[in-house]
This record gives C-alpha cells, sequence and structure tokens, in this order.
C-alpha cells in the first residue's frame, strides 16, 4: 500500500534510497520514484514499473553526491498508473511522497483552484504538495500544522521543502512510519525492512507529531511545538532475514522458515511446566476473568486464523466466539461489552480496516487484544494488550508463516484462558502443550512433500475453476487454501464445507474439476469420504490430504497426501503448509510474480 523512504546523511542518499525501495516494494509495484538535494535543486525521476525500472532510469543520472533525498513504490488509490501520477509530486516549493489516502482531496483541490493552483497528475497526493506549497511562507512547520488542520484521511509524509536542502520533514497520521538514526545519517520509511541495514533500534513516529531529519539527528516535535522523545524499541531478526538467502522467492522461504517462526512463537510461553504464560507479554489472566463472549475480527488470511481460532476457543470454553471480516464489522452495531474480548488479528498491525474494528470494540468497552505480528504498530499500540508472533519479517505479499504463527498464538491463548476458567485441568494442559510442541518437527516432515506437491501442481496449472473443500477445522482451512492460491496463481477457487457442496455447487463440478479434500478430522472422516465420491462421481480430479496414513479406497483420489500424524486438532499446522506450497508451485508453473501477485500490495493501510 505504497512503501516511502527518506534519508539524509554522509552518504550516497540515490542508493539508499533504491535499495530501500527494493525491500519496501511489496507495499506497491505500480511505479517508483526517488527526489533528492542537487545542490539547491531538487531533481525527481520516477516512472512506472517496479523499482529495477527506476535503478535503470537513475543511473543515468550522473548526481553522485546527492546525500539527502526521498523514494515512494506506489500501489494505485487515486489516479491511474502512469509516470505522472508517480511519486514523489512537487509544487513550488514542495516535494514529497505519500503512503495513505486523503479523503478530502477533492474539495481541497477545488479550493485551491481559487488561487490559481491546479495539479498535473489525478493524484490526491499533489493536491497536498499544492496545499502546503499555498501555506509556506517560509516555516515549514508552520505550513505543515495549518496543512494538518485540513487534511481528512490516513496519511504517511516524507517532505522536502526547496529551500531548506538537506532537511526532510515527516508526518504520519494512520499510516506507518519508522525512523532510526545510524552513523551513515538519519532514515525514516514505512517499515523496519529499510532501515535494519543501518539500525536494529528504531522508533516508531508518534501519530500527528512532526519529524525533523537532519544528517545530525532526529527532533520529533509534538503540534504544541514541545520536542518529545520517541521509545526505542530493538528487532532481534537482521538483514539476512529480509532477503531472499538463496530462496527463488520470498514466499518459499517464508514457508520453509515455518518451523522456525513456530518454535520463537511457543517457546517462550510455556517455559513454566508447559502452561502458557503470558506474564512477559503483560497480559494478566484477570483479562480473561469475567469473559462471556469472543469477537475475533481480522481481514485476509488472519481473519482465517481466526476460523481456526474460533473452533479451538468454543471447545475449551464453551462460550461463544463469532468470527468478523473487519471490514464489514468496523460498520455494524456489534453485541460487545465489558465482558467481550474482542481480538483483532494482524501480521502488519497496519490493516485499516482491522484498526477500525479494534477503534469501535474500544467504543463499545470491549477488552481488547491483538495478536500482531510487527512490534510498535498502531493496532500493537490501540489495543489494551498485544501477543505478538515471532514470525520475523513477512516480505511476499501472500501470507504464510504469519498465519501459523497466528495459531500458535491462539493455540496457546485459548488454553490459558481455559485454564484460568477452569474447563480444563493443568494436566490436561501439560499434556496438550507437549503435542502443540511436535508441530514443529511434523512441519519439518510435510515440507519434504515439497517436490510431491510440485508434480501435483503440473495438473492444475491450466485449470480455471478449483475447489477446496472440508469439515470442521478443514473447513475454516479450505478458506485459507482458497484465498491463497487465487491470490497468487488467479485461478478461481472456491472454499466450501463439503456438507453444503449438494445444496448448490455440486452442479459446477465437471470432468476433471481439481477438488482438494481436506480430511484430517477423524470425527468427520467418514462423511468427508462421502462428500469425496460425490465429486468423484462427477469426475472431479481429487487431492486427498489426511492428518496420517488412512485407509481410503484408491478410487476416490487422483493424489493422497499422508501427513503426519498429529492430534486432530492440531492438523491445520500441517494441512497449511501443503495447501501453501499448493499455491506456491502453482503460480511458479504459471510462470507468475509470485511474490507481487498483481492488483494486490502487502500492508492495507486504506479502506
Ligand atoms: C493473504 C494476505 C491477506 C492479509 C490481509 C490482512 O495472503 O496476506 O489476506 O492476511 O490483508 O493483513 P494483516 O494480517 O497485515 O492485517
Amino acid at each position: 500500500m505504497c512503501g516511502i523512504i527518506g534519508f539524509t546523511g554522509d552518504i550516497e542518499a540515490k542508493s539508499v534510497l533504491l535499495d530501500g525501495l527494493e525491500s519496501l516494494e511489496y507495499r506497491g509495484y505500480d511505479s517508483a520514484g526517488i527526489a533528492f538535494f542537487d545542490k539547491e535543486v531538487i531533481k525527481t525521476i520516477k516512472t512506472t514499473g517496479k523499482v529495477s525500472v527506476l535503478r535503470e532510469k537513475a543511473a543515468f543520472d550522473t548526481i553522485s553526491d546527492s546525500t539527502c533525498g526521498i523514494g515512494h513504490t506506489r500501489w494505485a488509490t487515486h489516479g491511474g498508473v502512469s509516470d505522472t501520477n508517480s511519486h514523489p509530486h512537487t509544487y513550488g516549493n514542495v516535494t514529497l511522497i505519500h503512503n495513505g489516502i486523503i479523503e478530502n482531496y477533492h474539495e481541497l483541490e477545488l479550493e485551491l483552484a481559487k488561487t490559481g493552483r491546479q495539479p498535473v497528475s489525478q493524484t490526491d497526493t499533489e493536491i497536498v504538495a499544492m496545499l502546503l506549497d499555498s501555506l509556506y511562507e517560509g516555516n515549514a512547520f508552520a505550513a505543515i500544522k495549518k496543512a494538518i488542520a485540513k487534511l481528512e484521511g490516513a496519511y504517511a509524509f516524507c517532505i522536502l521543502f526547496k529551500d531548506e536542502p538537506g532537511v526532510i520533514y515527516s508526518l504520519r497520521n494512520g499510516s506507518p512510519l519508522v525512523a532510526c538514526h545510524s552513523k551513515q545519517g538519519a532514515i525514516i520509511a514505512s517499515d523496519m525492512v529499510a532501515l535494519i541495514k543501518y539500525s536494529k533500534d528504531y522508533f516508531v513516529l508518534p501519530e500527528m507529531h512532526i519529524a525533523r531529519l537532519t544528517k545530525e539527528n532526529i527532533v520529533v516535535t509534538n503540534l504544541e511545538d514541545e520536542i518529545i522523545v520517541p521509545k526505542l524499541l530493538h528487532v532481534n531478526w537482521d538483514m539476512t532475514a529480509a532477503q531472499k538467502g538463496g530462496y527463488p522467492h520470498f514466499m518459499i522461504k517464508e514457508i520453509y522458515e515455518q518451523p522456525e517462526t513456530i518454535r520463537s512463537t511457543i517457546l517462550p510461553r510455556i517455559k513454566n511446566k508447559h502452561i502458557p504464560d503470558f506474564t512477559a507479554d503483560g497480559i494478566p489472566d484477570t483479562v480473561f476473568e469475567g469473559v462471556n463472549r469472543i469477537v475475533i475480527a481480522a481481514c485476509g488470511t488472519a481473519m482465517h486464523a481466526g476460523l481456526v481460532g474460533k473452533v479451538m476457543l468454543e471447545k475449551l470454553l464453551r462460550i461463544p466466539v463469532s468470527v468478523e471480516i473487519a471490514s464489514e464489522f468496523r460498520y455494524q452495531e456489534p453485541i460487545i461489552d465489558k465482558n467481550t474480548l474482542v481480538i483483532t488479528i494482524s501480521q502488519s498491525g497496519e490493516t485499516a480496516d482491522t484498526l477500525a474494528a479494534l477503534n469501535l470494540a474500544k467504543e463499545y468497552q470491549g477488552t481488547t487484544l491483538s495478536i500482531v505480528n510487527v512490534k510498535g504498530s498502531s493496532i500493537a499500540r490501540s489495543s489494551d494488550y498485544v501477543l505478538y508472533t515471532h514470525a520475523g519479517p513477512e516480505i511476499a505479499v501472500a501470507s504464510t508463516k504469519a498465519y501459523t504463527a497466528q495459531l500458535s498464538c491462539l493455540y496457546l491463548l485459548a488454553f490459558r484462558f481455559a485454564l484460568v476458567k477452569r474447563t480444563i485441568t493443568e494436566e490436561e494442559c501439560v499434556n496438550y502443550m507437549e503435542q502443540l510442541q511436535a508441530v514443529v518437527p511434523a512441519i519439518e516432515e510435510t515440507l519434504k512433500f515439497d517436490k510431491k506437491i510440485e508434480e501435483i501442481c503440473k495438473n492444475l496449472k491450466e485449470k480455471e475453476d478449483l475447489f477446496f473443500i472440508g469439515r470442521g477445522l478443514d473447513y475454516a482451512l479450505s478458506c485459507e487454501g482458497s484465498i491463497k492460491l487465487k491470490e497468487i496463481s488467479y485461478i478461481h477457487s472456491e472454499a466450501y464445507a463439503a456438507g453444503e457442496l449438494k445444496h448448490g455447487t455440486l452442479s459446477l463440478v465437471t470432468d476433471g474439476i481439481p477438488v482438494i479434500a481436506l480430511a484430517t478430522q477423524d470425527s468427520v472422516f467418514s462423511k468427508m469420504i462421502s462428500n469425496i465420491r460425490e465429486v468423484r462421481a462427477r469426475n472431479a480430479f481429487v487431492i486427498l490430504v489426511t492428518n496420517g496414513e488412512k485407509e481410503v479406497d484408491e478410487s476416490i483420489y487422483d493424489y493422497h497426501i499422508a501427513l503426519p500424524e498429529l492430534e486432530d486438532s492440531l492438523a491445520p499446522f500441517t494441512a497449511a503448509i501443503v495447501l501453501q506450497l499448493l499455491a506456491y508451485h502453482t503460480s511458479v508453473h504459471r510462470e507468475l510474480n509470485v511474490d507481487q501477485p498483481r492488483n494486490l500490495a502487502k500492508s492495507v493501510t486504506v479502506e
């Protein structure tokens, strides 16, 4: 959803910006641009296409001594994909880049037209450059503060003023910005991945504060002109985590990281006699006391993790749990009170709809707990309690390791909650936690199916439609399998509760239609087999996934993947790996851009 970066320091800015943009490219890849000071002049290079195209274009520019500039990688919102609409945008004294959406840009444009100002692009961003220029009388702070009073919407900006060479101004409202000062200079960006080369310590720019970056330091002031010192955060991963490390794509690297990311998410929390303990996360048991209802709100894959979580939470707690699509939930009048625990789940911690759902839950006095991957992100900061997934940076647009880390947190949460509520005994909990740890070697085993799955996917690459079916936890997982395949292979697919097929969808099952049948749950195994027979009778091409070796009539499937046997409720962890690999290899066979699928972006900070 657009990546932005600003650098001012002692080394050449262009390469810092281009390298930074490459690491931020997962956030948007329609077009890219940089602007930098060439003595007293601001020079802009921008283009449609990827950062590599920008890099080629920038190579023709011989300026190599500029040490201050800003860069942008775009995911188009207002205005089509064109060179003119690419950022940075300049108007008069002001050159800026933006991540977010200015909702009242049209009103502002009409107002500015009265002063004779006309934009050349169709973007909301250029209007902000015009606005700032109209308000600028030699004092950047004053102009920015006046502009803030007029702007509606979500934004993160890096701004250059022509008569202040070497200085970058930044501010944000609802879109992320993190910054650090290292020995090379001051750097600010949408995501820590662009900073990690320079420092592991950083801070989140507080909303509605202005950062002034110079090579010497970063000064942050609030709108009352008081200097504030933001809290420094630390990441424990390094550059290698944000690189492909020999894998052809980030997605496959991230799939393979899952044994480690699950271990890192679970182990620190079950030190104490193998009972989940959230003391270090600052989540006391009192959070769970008195809770009589749970609402989970999230988007996409994170919401699908919630669907699995619901099954576990209801099973263990015997209280109602609803899973809400955050973009719908945010406009409803939810049934939430002080006895409702609202769990929001988000990898990025910046998803606008999930953040809005969280804020609504707070309005209704619910207790809010978030499962988030990115430290210090907006959702993490706005929640009463946070349970971090320790998945490290997830760069591929298709979420993989964050999903299984989210499941890990939900399972831990369900068990701690159940202990507090006394719906399980300590012994049962210890026993289950041992089994939960067995997920890690089971995933390692499952990854060995990689080659077989790659073979299977040769049968899928020419298909136009596909179905995922399952019951209970397998249905929740089917939803995830379907989104993963759709988003990166562009094959239409649907997830169906297997028992529901005959109520309409079965008419779509014809000769050779692939059906991924998840049958990992013993309690409904025979029912699933009957449903598979139904699709097989219509000549579906069936890929069967079971939890452990099962006696199954060989005539009902084309391929069978027998996962390493786990306790049934843990099968989603291993089955998810199969679904991720299916999506991955199908996309590769179709020669698509696996990591950056068309029209999508990683962190969806707009509605
Ligand atoms: C799919 C995917 C998306 C995200 C969704 C929420 O692979 O990645 O569906 O899960 O956009 O994003 P976060 O988790 O950052 O809130």
